[in-house]
């Protein structure tokens, strides 16, 4: 099968499309063929090494010190199960299904995956590259949403990079909790993220929110763009800073703040499960958030794909045409 593989950390041109292997599946996998598949922010990472706020070592650590450890990255995708392993009651074979790869390995024609894992079935619709393009995003804005900020109904939220790959979802979740949405991006993507729900839409080019006179219960900023001592500024008094990006600095900043009391900074990293993509499916089917594709990309043109996430301004997600089916 075809896979796009790296041996070496580096720019976008370490990575390859060569002939491997097709993955055999254990008796609780199953074996996907891929149809699409995106390049994240965080395949972009590993790849490049590329860790914020002096995490080098510790992202080194977990995924291959010298040489990278998963030779084929990926982390979302959606296709069809061609094979499923004796254990597996899930799913069968022709099912067209969406979700995280176990460990990476979603950039390739094949893709073995646990029949358990956070997969669920793509949801009626949508393209398979619509699908793909929903776990990383979705997952992420749920968990943080939901889960670490508990936002409230009626609480006001206010999303950095609001048109970016979680920042997308980010607005859309947000109204779903029943917050009043401020989204941050440029003027050319305010129109986007107005569609999406947002109430009020700053241009950061032209204005700093930190300095306008709005408080907000919530500051989610996706873009890795404002430190927590400019955040607290625009903090309501017991108002939360949750970055996305964020180094050792400010876990020190974090902790700082937890003994100070009043405005606090999270610092957490999502987790991906089952029941959590199985809602972000249903969200989907309920009309209560939508799939943004910046642009889709031939499975060759794979290293082009990488340099538009590294840009930093897509609009929601990079995707890879990886099969038609039928390989
Ligand atoms: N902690 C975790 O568990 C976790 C999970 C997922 C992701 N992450 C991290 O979260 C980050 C976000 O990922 P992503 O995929 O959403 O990023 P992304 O898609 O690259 O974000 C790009 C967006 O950021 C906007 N942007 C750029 N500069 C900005 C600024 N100064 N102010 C406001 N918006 C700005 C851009 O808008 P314009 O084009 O309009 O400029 C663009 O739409 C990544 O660093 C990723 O590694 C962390």
């Amino acid at each position: 099968m075809k896979a796009a593989v790296y041996e070496r950390y580096g720019p976008a041109e370490v990575v390859n499309i060569r002939e491997i292997g097709r993955p055999s599946i254990a008796p609780d996998e199953v074996l996907v063929e891929v149809r699409a598949a995106t390049v994240t922010t965080a395949d972009w990472r590993v790849r490049a090494s590329a860790f914020p706020g002096g995490m080098w070592l510790m992202g080194r650590m977990i995924m291959g010190l010298f040489r990278p450890r998963h030779k084929v990255l990926g982390s979302e995708f959606a296709g069809r199960v061609v094979e499923a392993g004796s254990s597996v009651t899930r799913f069968a074979v022709g099912d067209e299904i969406f979700g995280f790869a176990t460990k990476f390995g979603a950039h390739a024609e094949f893709l073995a995956v646990s029949g358990e894992g956070a997969i669920a079935r793509k949801p009626e619709g949508l393209t398979f590259e619509q699908a793909a393009a929903l776990p990383f995003g979705a997952l992420t804005a749920l968990v943080f949403l939901r889960d670490f900020a508990k936002v409230p109904p009626g609480s006001h939220v206010l999303v950095a990079g609001a048109s970016g790959g979680v920042g997308v979802h980010a607005v859309q979740i947000a109204k779903h909790l029943g917050a009043e949405v401020s989204a941050v991006c440029s003027k050319a993507n305010h129109e986007l993220v107005t569609s999406l729900g947002a109430d009020h839409v700053i241009d950061y080019r032209a204005e700093d929110f930190t300095r306008g006179g709005e408080r907000y219960d919530l500051i989610f900023d996706t873009a890795g763009t404002t430190r927590f001592a400019q955040a607290r500024k625009a903090l309501k008094p017991q108002g939360v800073f949750l970055p996305l990006e964020f180094g050792i600095a400010d876990a020190f900043s974090a902790l700082a703040a937890s003994i100070s009391g009043g405005k606090k900074m999270t610092l957490n990293v999502s987790g991906d499960t089952r029941e959590d993509i199985e809602i972000i499916a249903d969200l989907v089917a309920s009309g209560a958030i939508r799939p943004v594709i910046d642009r889709i990309y031939p499975f060759e043109d794979i290293r082009e794909a990488y340099k538009r996430v590294e840009s930093r301004h897509k609009t929601g997600s990079v995707v890879l045409k990886v099969t038609d089916g039928g390989v």
